[in-house]
C-alpha cells in the first residue's frame, strides 16, 4: 500500500522573512514530503511589508534555497484552516528560546484540539547563531534605517530600504 504523503505547513506573518525562517524552510523540507509557507495576511496589523511583497519574498527566498517539494501561498483566518487547505498534518513552527517554547506549547496543544487531535506541530530549535533573530526587533532596526545584513538576506534588506 502507497504510505499517505506527509505534508507539513509552516505559519508565519514572516514579516520579513529572516534568516531564521529560511534555515527552518531549509530543515522542515527534509523531514516532510511536503511543505506549504503559509504568510499570513493579518489585517489588524500593520506590518512593515504588505502580504504581497512578503509573499513575493518568500516566494524568492524558497526558490534560492533549490528545493522542489516546498511551495509558499497567502493565507488569512485560522491556521487550522489553512492546514486543512493543504491537506496537511503537521504545522512546523521554529522555536528560538524558553519564552518561545511556552508560546509555541501552548499554540500547539490549542491548535491540536481545535481541529479535532489530527493536527500535530512540529518545533525545530532555532540554530543557535541564529536564535537571537526577532521579527520585532528587526522591524525596529529596518525603521530606524539600520544596518540589516546578517538578519535578513541582501533582497529582503533592498526590498525593506525601497
Ligand atoms: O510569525 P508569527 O507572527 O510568530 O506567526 C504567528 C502565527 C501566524 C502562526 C499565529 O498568529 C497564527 O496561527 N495566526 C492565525 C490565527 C490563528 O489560527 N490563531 C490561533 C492560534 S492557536
Amino acid at each position: 500500500m502507497a504510505r499517505k504523503q506527509k505534508i507539513a505547513i509552516y505559519p508565519g506573518s514572516f514579516d520579513p522573512p529572516t534568516l531564521g525562517h529560511l534555515d527552518v524552510v531549509r530543515r522542515a523540507a527534509a523531514l516532510f514530503d511536503r511543505l506549504v509557507v503559509g504568510v499570513l495576511d493579518n489585517p489588524s496589523k500593520t506590518p512593515l511589508l504588505d502580504s504581497a511583497a512578503r509573499v513575493e519574498l518568500m516566494v524568492a527566498e524558497v526558490g534560492d534555497l533549490g528545493l522542489d517539494n516546498v511551495e509558499v501561498r497567502a493565507f488569512d483566518g485560522l491556521t487550522i484552516a489553512f492546514a486543512s487547505s493543504a491537506g496537511a498534518s503537521y504545522i512546523v513552527r521554529g522555536v528560538r528560546s524558553l519564552g518561545d517554547l511556552a508560546d509555541e506549547t501552548s499554540m500547539a496543544e490549542t491548535n491540536r484540539l481545535a481541529a479535532g487531535g489530527g493536527l500535530e506541530t512540529v518545533l525545530l530549535p532555532a540554530r543557535a547563531e541564529l536564535s537571537f533573530i526577532q521579527g520585532r526587533l528587526v522591524r525596529e532596526i529596518a525603521r530606524g534605517g539600520g544596518k540589516l545584513d546578517r538578519l535578513v538576506s541582501k533582497r529582503v534588506a533592498a526590498a525593506i530600504r525601497r
